[in-house]
């Protein structure tokens, strides 16, 4: 069932949503296809609902972080070329971010573009990076450097692959779903608050309906910027101070994690502005923010230099102050490049008490 068209400069195409795995039946229909699948999932599925795939077809590959780079890359172009690829076979790979990532330049970059189909497997996929047509991979240290626009042909949806994620992967995909509905509004936001305790349970029809609501605000951000070069830059909210987190914890604090982190750093910046009230980040915080998370970050990953340090390595940042996207109290958004380390010492002083684990 077609749950969204998706308009891009480059293609046009479908999410699929399907309750049962009929979609394993539409990928068999392809005669040159190669199907890539996360080696996790494979464990966790190849007797359940990939039961029916032809093995044939089936490469295992195993992700990292530490693999989302050319190294991966070469990996999977000889995976594919040893199966004398040719312009028309399709690629579709069944995995999370990571996967989406490799297997999407893969097919942007072979033979200029190869047919590609995605099968997010992650609620954070699922819910926010299945769509937007970005590919991304680390280079020496730096995450997300090099990258490619490229939709998929299309995006297959089955929701109940989300049962088996780890939990803090599943709670960092928690995160981006959060601030995709605080981006949505007030509204949004409250029907997410009130769903939370289902969500946290894995409770498939709560899910559907956050992932519906997820992928559509998201969709209203990039429609008109898919280029990322204005409206799209506030996708970042959360972002700034999350990416500095990331690279202050070595990545042991996970993305979605960092970025629920990062809103509420952005919105104690916010009410020191006078952008949004106390009310309102108090709610904020109680209602959706504190109880999303289940990572603690650790005193050393909270020093504001090495945070203002990575802030300043930002790749969105493009005056010379400090970038951050921030909420007001309309649920409006704005971009300011004027942040100070000033600032960042008082957001985090603030926070400590509550948020770090004690040495
Ligand atoms: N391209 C984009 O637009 C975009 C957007 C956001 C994030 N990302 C990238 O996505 C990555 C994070 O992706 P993610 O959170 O989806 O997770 P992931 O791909 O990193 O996977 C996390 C772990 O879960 C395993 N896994 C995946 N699906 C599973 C399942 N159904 N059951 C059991 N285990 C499963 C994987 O093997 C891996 O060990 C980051 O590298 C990030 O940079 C890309
Ligand atoms: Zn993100």
């Amino acid at each position: 069932m077609p749950l969204m068209n998706i308009h891009s400069l480059l293609r046009d195409y479908a999410v699929e949503w399907s309750d049962a795995p009929d979609f394993v039946s539409r990928l068999e229909a392809s005669p040159h296809r190669l199907v890539v699948v996360d080696e996790n999932v494979w464990k966790c599925h190849a007797e359940g609902c990939l039961a029916g795939m032809d093995r044939n077809f089936v490469e295992v590959f195993a992700v990292s972080e530490e693999r989302k780079n050319l190294a991966g890359v070469e990996a999977l172009y000889d995976l594919l070329i040893g199966r004398s690829a040719k312009r028309n076979l399709a690629l579709v790979s069944i995995g999370g971010g990571i996967l989406q990532d490799l297997t999407g330049f893969v097919a942007s970059t072979l033979y200029r573009g190869i047919p590609w189909v995605f099968v997010p497997t992650t609620l954070l996929a699922q819910a926010d990076s299945c769509i937007g047509s970005k590919t991304s991979l680390n280079y020496k240290g730096f995450k997300n450097l090099l990258g490619t626009f490229y939709p998929p042909k299309a995006v297959y949806l089955y929701p109940a692959f989300v049962l088996t994620q780890k939990e803090t992967d599943y709670a960092s995909g928690l995160g981006e779903v959060i601030k995709l509905h605080m981006m949505g509004g007030p509204e949004k936001t409250r029907e997410l608050a009130r769903l939370l305790p289902l969500l946290k349970a894995r409770d498939l029809p709560a899910l559907g309906t956050a992932i519906r609501n997820s992928l559509e605000i998201k969709y209203a951000y990039f429609a008109a910027d898919e280029f990322d070069t204005g409206r799209r830059n506030l996708l970042n909210f959360g972002h700034c101070f999350g990416h500095a987190l990331e690279a202050t914890s070595a990545f042991r604090i996970p993305h979605g994690q960092a970025v629920v982190l990062g809103m509420l750093l952005a919105n104690e910046v916010a009410c020191r502005r006078g952008l949004l009230s106390a009310a309102v980040k108090e709610r904020l915080s109680r209602e959706l923010l504190r109880p999303s998370l289940c990572v603690r970050p650790r005193h050393e990953e909270w020093d504001s230099q090495a945070l203002v340090e990575a802030l300043g390595k930002d790749k969105k940042r493009t005056g010379s102050g400090l970038a951050l996207v921030m909420m007001k109290d309309d649920f409006d958004l704005i971009k300011v490049d004027d942040l100070t380390p000033d600032e960042v010492r008082s957001a985090l002083r603030s926070l400590e008490g509550d948020l770090v684990e004690r040495p």
